[in-house]
């Protein structure tokens, strides 16, 4: 049977905590689906979209390491296969003992649909850090940058 998953109203303005808790929880039960069987290192993601829906990802690792795919990157491209196209807040959840920021390559996708998005990163044992976008990718090659040619 599927789980019944919590839901969180439609975004307007700065998201608030309890979409924030919702989304860390979202993370947590989707790093639980990962496959990461060679870095042992399980990612999961939730990207809460402006409408309000949340899309998840997970790591995805391959036996040809490269690859493999982040969590991050899992969590947006579902939800622009869902039609979405604009972002508030990503939660990022890992059992790392210390929160972990996304890897370059995840910033550089994130960047092109919401340069200004909410990063939360969880830890398992409750740790969290908090950063923007743009704090964590200033100086970004943006769709604008194939402008001044
Ligand atoms: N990983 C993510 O899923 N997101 C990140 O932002 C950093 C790294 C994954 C990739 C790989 O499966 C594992 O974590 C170890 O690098």
């Amino acid at each position: 049977m599927r789980a019944t998953r919590p839901k969180v109203s439609a975004a307007s303005g700065p998201v608030s905590d309890p979409q924030l808790a919702v989304l860390r929880e979202r993370a947590l039960a989707a790093m639980d689906r990962a496959y990461a069987p060679y870095s042992k290192f399980r990612v999961g993601a939730a990207l809460l979209a402006s409408d309000g829906s949340i899309s998840e990802g997970c790591n995805v690792e391959n036996a040809a390491y490269p690859v493999g795919i982040c969590a991050e990157r899992g969590a947006l491209a579902a939800a622009i296969a869902r039609g979405l196209r604009s972002f508030e807040a990503i939660a990022i959840a890992t059992e790392a003992d210390q929160p972990t920021p996304p890897c370059g390559m995840c910033r550089q996708m994130l960047e092109e649909f919401s340069p200004h998005l909410l990063v939360v990163s969880a830890t398992r044992s409750g740790g969290e850090a908090r950063w923007s976008l743009d704090e964590l990718l200033p100086k970004a090659f943006t769709p604008r940058s194939l402008e001044r040619r």
